[in-house]
């Protein structure tokens, strides 16, 4: 299968990058790009518009995923992605277990670190999108599942070193989590708002986990301009509460 590249430009001041495939043509306002041959280029090539404005070509990486890749509902934001990953330690021989997939951008962050991933979905036109995210991303080792997690679960039989969900019957999965995590493993749960996170938090009590914490993170970006520099005043508000726990 053809990957997606990204074109990259800088015109009047501003930056402007398109995810295409390689193929056909992109009518953009800086012209028109023939893109059948980005087969033939590498990334750091530049190709041309007809128009004679030059495109940068870059291979996308996780980050560009979230920006452009095809959406089924809201993706887990980098910032969140990252709490799970610097606080699991995930690492390049972990296996995972996701749940629910959704649009695939968490699986995408965890696959391109970790040895394997299987992620479980409930609804089968979310399962076909995010197959096709996954595929584009050139992740073959995330395997997703059309099923209910809380089901599903039960059912598995080989254990994994660190377990994600993201979906709201996450509380009626923890007590089935340590059936299925290797000693020292992590659970990780993403919850948008209190009530649930209170949920995942009680179901967690009743089992024996350890290093139990709930964590939210703020993300402020700095701005740069003529008049001074200071926080953004558009900022990314509340996303979601991640819960971890160790097993
Ligand atoms: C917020 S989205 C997940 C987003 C995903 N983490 C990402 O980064 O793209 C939640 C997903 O969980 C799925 N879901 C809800 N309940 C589920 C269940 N019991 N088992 C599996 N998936 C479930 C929903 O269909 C939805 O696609």
């Amino acid at each position: 299968m053809d990957r997606p590249i990204i074109l990259k430009t800088t015109h009047e001041g501003k930056t402007k990058e398109y995810f295409v495939m390689p193929e056909g043509e992109k009518h953009t306002d800086l012209g028109i790009i023939k893109l059948d041959v980005l087969k033939e280029m590498q990334p750091g090539d530049t190709i041309s518009s007809h128009t004679g404005v030059d495109f940068t070509i870059q291979k996308p990486r996780s980050p560009d995923f979230f920006r452009h890749a095809k959406r089924t509902g809201a993706p887990m934001m980098p910032k969140d992605i990252g709490v799970i990953i610097s606080n699991t330690g995930l690492c390049s021989t972990d296996s995972v277990l996701d749940a629910g997939t959704g649009s695939g951008i968490l699986a995408i962050y965890l696959g391109a670190i970790a040895k394997k991933v299987v992620s479980y979905e409930i609804r089968e036109e979310f399962v076909a999108i995010a197959g096709k995210n996954i595929a584009l991303a050139g992740l073959s080792n995330v395997e997703i599942r059309h099923g209910d997690i809380v089901e599903e679960i039960r059912k598995l039989d080989n254990k994994f070193d660190v377990i994600t969900l993201d979906t709201m019957h996450s509380a009626q999965v923890v007590p089935s989590v340590p059936d299925v995590i290797y000693p020292g493993g992590f659970l990780a749960v993403y919850s948008p708002f209190f009530e649930q996170t209170k949920e995942v938090r009680q179901a967690i009590d009743q089992t024996d986990y350890t290093e139990v914490k709930t964590l939210e993170t703020m993300e402020r970006e700095i701005s740069f301009s003529e008049r001074g520099t200071r926080p953004s005043t558009a900022r990314v508000g509340h996303t979601g509460f991640i819960t971890l726990a160790r097993y």
